[in-house]
């Protein structure tokens, strides 16, 4: 499977994903890494690990929509199979990622359909849930509307602020990511047109 990966950030998500390769439990090859910040982690990362990295700044760009086909252009060059959102911080203009149903996903911090958007370890607290998690989604226009393959829990405890709850969730996103991508590699895990399907049934 060929992958391109999107991240704005430091990139732990991506490092998983790697990691998942080295073990042996991915069969992946990763065609490029682009991120919209060229101080991302996730380029360090790609760098270190010989992977082609690309780095498109939005500020050059009047339009999102202008932006979002110049860098979806530079990704389809690289003939990836699967784009995968690994803490890729912008919305993603509709023309441009249409070609991609089906063939991209994201990781989002929360148990969708909850708390799309920003701040959602924040607003799962502030709201009194007891549990919270990430979910791993094939990617629509609909901002992280898309639909949910896979999600991780974990309780809120008594006590947990933004930050811890964060930080415990970080390493069960690294777990749900890979095994995602090592289900899409294997091929048994799809979107058709009336939904996900999993070894050839839906899900
Ligand atoms: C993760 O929490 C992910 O769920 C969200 O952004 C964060 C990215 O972290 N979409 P990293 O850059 O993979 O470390």
């Amino acid at each position: 499977l060929r992958i391109a990966v999107l991240a704005s950030g430091r990139g732990s998500n991506f490092a998983a994903l790697l990691a998942a390769c080295d073990r042996g439990e991915l069969a992946a090859d990763f065609v490029l890494v682009a991120s919209d910040k060229p101080d991302a982690g996730a380029l360090q990362l790609a760098q270190m690990a010989g992977i082609p990295t690309c780095v498109l700044e939005p500020q050059a760009f009047a339009e999102r929509r202008d932006y979002d086909l110049a860098l979806f252009e530079r990704i389809a060059a690289n003939k990836p199979d699967l784009l995968v959102l690994a803490g890729f911080m912008r919305i993603i203009d509709g023309d441009a990622l249409k070609p991609w149903v089906g063939h991209m996903i994201n990781i989002h911090p929360s148990l969708l359909p909850k708390y799309r958007g920003l701040h959602t370890h924040r607003r799962a607290i502030k709201a009194g849930d007891i549990e919270h998690g990430a979910s791993v989604h094939f990617v629509t226009a609909e901002l992280d509307g898309g639909p949910v393959i896979a999600q991780t829990v974990l309780s809120i405890e008594a006590g947990d602020d933004e930050a811890s709850l964060a930080s415990r969730l970080l390493p069960l996103e690294h777990q749900l990511l890979p095994a995602v991508v090592e289900l899409i590699a294997a091929n048994r895990l799809a979107l058709a047109a009336h939904g996900i399907t999993f070894d050839g049934e839906p899900l």
